[in-house]
């Protein structure tokens, strides 16, 4: 198993990746692309391309020759990192990939300077939360948004 940078000319593999896994996201919550056209279950090239451009670095984890999972950091801050775009296909999941991924996501973190990794999470998937949870991330707030048919939950770390 290896994590990554993408290459520029895989975003049309990030699509698909995002795709998949957040299928079953948006299936066990009802988010449809009328009821939640942002959830990454219906991400297009476009937006991986708008993510690139700001800055956003992505990651992809491989299992021999297969990307398995992906996770993205964007530097908010001087001092700050969200964590996002955390996915592993349903297939490959349990399997220690999702932990792997957000272990190497914080060593970036680290390796930027960054003190502080943020993430936003749908707040009903305590599960989720629990697990996030076992990394250190502690929950901070929630808040409701417009365009979200869900209540939203951030976590923070402190590195
Ligand atoms: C969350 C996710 C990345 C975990 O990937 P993974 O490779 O299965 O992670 P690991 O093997 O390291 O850990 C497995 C553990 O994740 C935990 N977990 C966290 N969220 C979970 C979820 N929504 N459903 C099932 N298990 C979940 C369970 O405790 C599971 O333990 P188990 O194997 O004993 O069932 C993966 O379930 C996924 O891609 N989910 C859909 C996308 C998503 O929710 N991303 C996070 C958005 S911020």
């Amino acid at each position: 198993m290896t994590i990554r940078p993408i290459d520029n000319d895989e975003i049309q593999t990030v699509v698909s990746v995002l795709r998949r896994a957040f299928a079953t996201v948006a299936e066990r919550f009802g988010l449809t692309p009328e009821n939640c056209p942002k959830n990454l279950a219906f991400c297009t090239e476009d937006r991986i391309k708008d993510d690139l451009e700001r800055g956003l670095r992505y990651y992809f984890l491989e299992d021999g020759a297969e990307v398995c999972g992906c996770v993205a950091l964007e530097q908010a801050r001087a001092d700050m990192c969200y964590l996002g775009r955390l996915a592993v296909l349903p297939e490959h999941r349990s399997r220690g990939f999702g932990t792997a991924l957000v272990r190497h996501a914080l060593e970036q973190a680290r390796a930027i300077g960054v003190t502080r990794v943020e993430i936003g999470i749908i707040s009903e998937d305590t599960r989720l939360k629990d697990w996030y949870g076992r990394f250190g991330f502690v929950q901070t707030g929630t808040k409701t948004f417009d365009h979200l048919p869900f209540l939203v939950a951030f976590m923070a770390k402190e590195l």
